[in-house]
């Protein structure tokens, strides 16, 4: 649970997002047009909005499973090292595989789990993040596909959290402490 008092103030609606994650479906969907073996891959807990948006919008046929990275705890600060928590369920060899992110941060998760995955030899790999926050970037690292970029503020909803709170605000939102 987080400790000091915060408010959060609406950054992008959902209305936006929507917008933005019908145009990003439609722009893999040409992507993948022609496979009939894609695994979307969604980093828990984060991208499980995200992702439950984007496979309907997907006009694929598709298979989706879920791997699990380490990253900030319960704080706000990013731990370079990142550890494994969950491991895909199935084999992705031969397959295509689009990953699915919240935020590109530092770049420490994305650059990790994809280096891990493409180890396994899958046929093509991909990367899409909702959100880039260049500005912080320690490693270089950029998703395929990204919804929006922001400035350097901690954000949270759209399943997105602080300390686990607020995942299940519809819009995303910066953390002001007051
Ligand atoms: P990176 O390894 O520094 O790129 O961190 C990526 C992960 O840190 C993301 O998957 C998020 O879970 C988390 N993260 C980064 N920025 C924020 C934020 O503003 N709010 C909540 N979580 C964040
Ligand atoms: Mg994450």
């Amino acid at each position: 649970m987080p400790t000091k008092p915060y408010v959060i103030d609406e950054m992008i609606s959902a209305k936006s997002i929507a917008a933005r994650v019908e145009d990003l479906c439609r722009e893999i969907t040409e992507e993948f047009a022609a496979t009939d073996k894609l695994i979307v891959v969604g980093l828990l807990r984060g991208s499980f909005v995200f992702i439950a948006d984007l496979v309907r919008e997907l006009d694929l046929p598709i298979e989706v499973d879920f791997l699990e990275a380490s990253s900030y705890g319960d704080g706000m600060q990013s731990s370079r090292e990142v550890r494994i928590l969950k491991d895909l369920r199935g084999a992705i060899e031969g397959r295509d595989v689009l990953v699915v992110e919240d935020i590109v941060d530092t770049g420490h998760t994305l650059h990790h789990v994809m280096s891990l995955l493409r180890s396994r030899n899958p046929a093509r790999l991909k990367s899409i993040a909702l959100l880039d926050k260049p500005d912080r970037r320690e490693v270089d690292m950029k998703a395929d596909w990204t919804g929006f970029e922001i400035p350097d503020e901690f954000v949270v909803g759209y399943g997105i959290d602080f300390a686990q709170r607020n995942r299940n605000l519809p819009f995303i939102g910066k953390v002001r402490f007051t």
